[in-house]
């Protein structure tokens, strides 16, 4: 280990990882491996999704690995004996990955570096991870092609400004999808992301079904199931649309409308998260997630925050639990959303949202 390095653990790995204050000098972040504390939570999620979906031999591919912290969680911290390739064309990552592998006895992880798309040309695997700086989309028909059929794709990506409306033609030229900048931006910039990895998978025969699909921090995360298969592609593309508004009223159609084209369908499997176990040893934060995941699971897409309801019908923004708990009472469905912890979610219309909140 170098004095420009530290040990830290992570789950159940120890890793050597650059010292945190290298990284705020200016002009030195590309050439130093890359460890953010706080994207934590999404290595959290790609390990549970691997305990939950993958068995003995599957094969894994942490396409944009850093220091291998989160392929190396997810190899040692499966009880299934999978096959781990960490890659990173960075030779200063492929080292520090090389030694993180032998001081954790990791041996069903193997490194390799290599541009990703290259390495995505050639392999098949049955999970892909893509987690790059910014956009992801250099890297999502690369991922999809290379993934097995059920396999699984896992992709972030941090341009959330772009994806959330900031940067409209920026999210145009990217995306090919006109993004929306409203008070419920996030759930269309995720949607926005799930809506080109499915038209990219369907342009090579292949479906996709979203099994965990969120936003949080400063990135959205895109876990979705390949599916191969002609049929499968036209029904993805079957649950595409758009976002049509009027005032309060708001959902998601297949016409042409305010924004999209985007996924318009479920983004999170009620029956996948059911199944997810995690581990004892894993932060309070990613069982408040998972907890939030399982409860919007069964609402109908896009949210309202009490802010724009009080602006529009009362004055004072209303508590949530009220809201929520005096929709359910009239026999509408009406949830929390992972996005806001001022939002909530329901299949009542504006009208019926309006009257029970003057009751
Ligand atoms: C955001 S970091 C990955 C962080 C890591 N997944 C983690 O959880 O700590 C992105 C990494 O991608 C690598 N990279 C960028 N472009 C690449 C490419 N075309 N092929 C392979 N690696 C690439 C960079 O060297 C960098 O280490």
């Amino acid at each position: 280990m170098s004095s420009e390095t530290e040990i830290v653990k992570e789950g159940l790995v120890k890793i050597e990882v650059p010292r945190v204050e290298r990284l705020r000098g200016p002009g030195r972040k590309s050439h130093v491996p890359f460890f953010n504390p706080l994207m934590r939570t999404n290595r959290d999620v790609s390990v549970f999704v691997a305990l939950t979906t993958l068995s003995d031999g599957d094969t894994v591919l942490d396409g944009l690995a850093a220091t291998g912290a989160s392929g190396l969680r997810t190899a040692l911290e499966t009880e299934d004996e999978l096959a781990v390739t960490l890659n990173d064309k960075n030779p200063t990552c492929h080292d520090l990955i090389a030694r993180n592998i032998e001081r954790n006895q990791a041996t069903n992880c193997s490194v390799t570096c290599e541009d990703l798309n290259s390495l995505l040309s050639d392999g098949r695997f049955d999970l892909v991870d893509v987690d790059p700086f910014g956009t992801p989309i250099r890297f999502v028909e690369g991922a999809v092609r290379a993934t097995t059929d059920g396999g699984i794709a896992a992709i972030t990506a941090t341009d959330t400004a772009v994806l959330c409306g900031s940067r409209m033609k920026a999210c145009i030229r990217r995306y090919g999808s006109r993004p929306r900048r409203t008070e419920y931006c996030h759930e269309l910039g995720l949607r926005i992301l799930v809506g080109y990895i499915a038209r990219a998978a369907a342009r090579f025969d292949k479906g996709i079904e979203p099994l965990l699909c969120f936003s949080t921090d400063h990135y959205f995360r895109a876990i979705v199931r390949v599916r191969k298969g002609a049929r499968k592609a036209d029904r993805t593309l079957e649950r595409l649309g758009h976002l049509h508004m009027k005032g309060l009223e708001r959902g998601l159609l297949p016409e042409t409308g305010a924004a999209g084209p985007l996924w318009a369908d479920a983004f999170l499997d009620a029956a996948f998260l059911e199944s997810v176990k995690l581990p004892s040893y894993f932060p309070h934060k990613v069982s408040k997630l998972l907890e939030l995941w399982r409860e919007e699971a069964s609402s109908p897409p896009l949210f309202y925050t009490t802010g724009e309801v009080a602006r529009g019908f009362v004055s004072e923004p209303p508590a949530l639990d009220r809201i929520i708990g005096a929709l359910r009472d009239e026999g509408f469905v009406a949830t929390r959303t992972h996005f806001r912890p001022d939002a909530f979610k329901t299949n009542a219309d504006v009208e019926s949202i309006g009257r029970i909140l003057r009751t």
